[in-house]
């Protein structure tokens, strides 16, 4: 006897099957294909990740199903359609839209994410509709603990002991297709408790890479808050400029610039932090001045590195032309609140 998680799992690679075949393989999947095509997904990354399309018949999956003699029930729990409005069928609530399959830690496809397909990549304002649309909670899926391409990327993230945290699928994707295989997503919202011990089970080095824009600079902000509670992780952030993701980055760049860059340019959480106050701090101001250096001086007082805590000491110093010894007596001050 199967149990019903197990049936569930079923109907998920059912659907994704379907969905996939659709996208690859007919005229009702060609407009989403030539869409992935043109944003530089190849047809292998593309069967990797088992990408689809959902066709705007909006009972075709479920029909589809039902000849497979699936319980009607059970569809509904699956929470891939819509709730019923009267009609024998149930409606697929992806319709019209690219499929992402969403797989758990075992590789079994739990949920799925849809695309639109009409709205630019980087008008993010006046959408209608949500760009992503998610399964809701169900059975198989918590989004809490959900990371996405965790089941594909552990073996790597184990090798380096070193994960890389994206804001998007588009961006895990993409990286992978680049040849960086440690990447995971945090299904948009910011990390959880969750993903953070499921990760801190598996690697010793995490670096985030989010969005450039206001949104994913405040989200790493907090990514850093979350993984600094429990001390295992060795952070550093890959800074991008606003305006451009990693995806972007790769499309523009070339996979192996972005691979470089990835291992070269990362910044450590001081350094993120500083350029976070700057971007909310206007260091015209006096007031701003004072503000940035003692938030920046509470920071250095927690540093285990005595090293690194005098290097960024150095070029406040200087940055500001003041003593550093003046600095240094501050911040023994704030030493003293930390004990
Ligand atoms: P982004 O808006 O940065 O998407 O959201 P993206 O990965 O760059 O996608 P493209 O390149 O525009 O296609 C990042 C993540 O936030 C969640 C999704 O998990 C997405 O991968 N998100 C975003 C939603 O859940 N719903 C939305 O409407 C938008
Ligand atoms: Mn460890
Ligand atoms: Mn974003
Ligand atoms: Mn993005
Ligand atoms: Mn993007």
């Amino acid at each position: 006897m199967q149990s019903k998680k197990e049936k569930l799992v079923q109907i998920h690679e059912e659907a994704a099957a379907f969905y996939h075949q659709i996208l690859m393989n007919t005229v009702t999947g060609q407009a989403a294909l030539d869409y992935m095509t043109n944003r530089g997904f190849t047809q292998q990354t593309m069967q990797e990740y088992q990408i689809g399309f959902s066709p705007s018949n909006r009972t075709a999956l479920f029909q589809m199903l039902k000849a497979k003699k699936f319980d009607e029930g059970l569809l509904q729990e699956s929470g891939i359609f819509t709730d019923r409005q009267g009609q024998n069928e149930l409606f697929d609530r992806f319709s019209g839209r690219i499929i992402f399959p969403l797989r758990n830690a075992k590789g079994q496809t739990a949920a799925f994410s849809g695309r639109i397909m009409h709205a630019s990549q980087d008008d993010e304002t006046g959408y209608h509709e949500a760009k992503y649309l998610n399964s809701p909670e169900t059975l198989l899926f918590n989004k809490r603990d959900f990371l996405f391409n965790f089941d594909k990327a552990r073996s790597e993230i184990r090798r380096h002991s070193e994960v890389v945290l994206f804001e998007g699928y588009m961006d895990v994707i993409s990286a992978w297709q680049a040849g960086v295989k440690n990447g995971v997503a945090s299904m948009g919202t910011s990390l959880t408790d969750e993903q953070n011990r499921i990760l801190t089970k598996t690697a010793d080095k995490i670096v985030i890479a989010y969005d450039g824009d206001r949104a994913g600079v405040e989200a790493t902000k907090r990514a850093i808050e979350i993984l600094e509670r429990n001390k295992h992780f060795d952070i550093s952030v890959f800074p991008l400029e606003a305006g451009m993701d990693p995806d972007e980055y790769i499309q523009q760049k070339g996979p192996e610039a972005f691979a470089k860059a990835l291992k070269n340019n990362r910044e450590t959480v001081i350094q993120f932090y500083s350029r976070y106050l700057k971007m909310n701090l206007n260091l015209d101001s006096e007031k701003n001045r004072i503000t940035y250096i003692e938030t920046m001086l509470k920071a250095l007082a927690s540093l285990d590195s005595l090293i690194e805590r005098e290097l960024y000491m150095k070029d406040i110093a200087e940055e500001f032309g003041i003593p550093i010894d003046i600095l240094q007596k501050q911040l023994k001050g704030y030493q003293q609140d930390v004990l």
